[in-house]
């Protein structure tokens, strides 16, 4: 089983979302399509990146803190590059979705971040800067990757609201970061997904899940199954993990992509970025 389908076997909405988007075809339509039309199009198209899925019923986004360094009326704008700015060129796509997978438009993205050498601009703006998703609930900023600082781990800090709703603040982590393994505000849930480009570059991609209730409509439904939620296999708490081990988690085989130690809510399926359904 691929990693875009669900445990009974159903294409998720974000699958069919992402298969629409790069086939060029509008969302809205494809979010009305059937799973044999989500199949077809993914089987032509360049497979998705690897992003946390958005299941139905899938938990929504986790909150961390704020952190001392966040300012408010930040300058609208996608891209946080200014003259003269060094550091490694980073960009950071995805989507905004709702407890039913429909993308969200004109929700509000507030970013701020250290720059290269791990200092936070708390006179002016600089690495700071908000937009809002477009019509397909899309994302993307330009940056630089942050610098590191005492205490933590590599991070991006973000509020994220949609319309008339509250704020999710939360932050996002780079994979095979040696810190974090030592920063007890990093959670693995909140990893990205972090390819090189070319140049030195890099990309990141993540969705968030807002905690609000959407229609799910007349798109397909997985099937509740016993094994999808209950806990169950080899996989333990407290196990260290290496990349390549193979464990077991509710009826499904899954591949370690990174070392950690497993922990309550990185369940394999919930933390794409540490487990791959195989
Ligand atoms: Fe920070």
């Amino acid at each position: 089983m691929d990693r875009d389908t669900t445990p009974a076997g159903h294409v998720t909405r974000k699958t069919v979302l992402r298969a629409a988007l790069a086939a060029g075809i509008a969302a809205p339509a494809v979010l009305m399509g059937v799973p044999a039309l989500a199949r077809n199009l993914t089987d032509g198209a360049t497979p998705p990146p690897i992003t946390p899925e958005c299941h139905d019923g899938d938990a929504p986004t986790i909150e961390q803190m704020e952190g001392p360094y966040f300012k408010p009326n930040s300058p609208l704008r996608t891209s946080l590059l200014e003259p003269g700015t060094s550091g490694v060129p980073l960009t950071v796509g995805g989507y905004v979705f709702g407890r039913a997978c429909k993308p969200i438009p004109g929700v509000l993205m507030d970013f701020w971040q250290a720059d290269t050498n791990g200092a936070y601009d708390n006179t002016g703006f600089r690495f700071r800067g908000h937009q809002f998703t477009g019509a397909d609930g899309g994302f993307k900023l330009t940056t630089i990757v942050p610098g590191l600082y005492p205490g933590r781990t590599r991070h991006l800090h973000v509020k994220v609201q949609a319309p008339g709703r509250p704020i999710l603040t939360t932050q996002l982590y780079f994979p095979g970061e040696p810190r974090n393994n030592t920063d007890s505000i990093f959670d693995a849930r909140l990893l990205m997904a972090v390819r090189d480009v070319g140049g030195g570059a890099k990309e990141a991609a993540f969705d968030f899940v807002l905690n609000i209730a959407q229609d799910p409509g007349p798109s397909p439904t997985p099937t509740p199954t016993a094994t999808a939620t209950a806990p169950g296999g080899t996989w333990a708490v407290g196990t260290a993990y290496r990349a390549g081990d193979a464990v077991t988690y509710a009826g499904r085989a899954y591949v370690c992509l990174q070392a950690h130690t497993a922990q309550p809510g990185w369940e394999p399926p919930s933390v794409p970025a540490l487990w791959r359904a195989v």
